[in-house]
């Protein structure tokens, strides 16, 4: 089972519940801003980003809209922000579109209490398959 975990974060909040995803999943996680493609097929993709006024950034849009069923499994979101969801929704919406399975089960994180889900993230990103 390989899993791999991508996210796109401005201020760091994303990142760290990434990395703690990919603690869990026993990866690296890595920023779609470095890689901005998956260069290896994956079994488990779990991807994050957060809203910013409202919308995912543009590189993460890019980043799911240019994914392939060929690439990957299936797909596991997370989000971090001040109250939306959408980034979930907005990503499944693309995924579903392109034939991608996503998991119904994502992981979220509010901003102003991203240490204290760290914990949650690791167990989250070590469970789901
Ligand atoms: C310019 C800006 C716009 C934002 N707009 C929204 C928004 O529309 N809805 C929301 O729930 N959070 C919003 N937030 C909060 C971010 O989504 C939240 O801080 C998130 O954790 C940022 O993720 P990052 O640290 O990975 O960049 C906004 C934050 C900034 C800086």
């Amino acid at each position: 089972m390989v899993k791999a975990v991508r996210y796109y974060s401005k201020l760091g909040n994303t990142k760290t519940i990434a990395e703690a995803i990919a603690e869990g999943a026993g990866v690296e996680a890595v920023s779609i801003a470095d890689e901005p493609q998956l260069k290896t097929y994956v079994d488990v993709l779990y991807l994050g980003g957060a809203p910013y006024a409202n919308i995912m950034a543009p590189e993460l849009k890019r980043y799911a809209e240019d994914l392939s069923k060929e690439q990957v499994g299936k797909v596991v979101l997370f989000t971090t922000s001040n109250w939306s969801r959408r980034t979930v929704l907005a990503l499944k919406k693309i995924l579903k579109e392109k034939g991608i399975p996503v998991d119904n089960d994502y992981f979220y994180a509010h901003m102003l209490n991203i240490k204290g889900r760290v914990a949650a993230a690791q167990e989250f990103g070590k469970k789901t398959q």
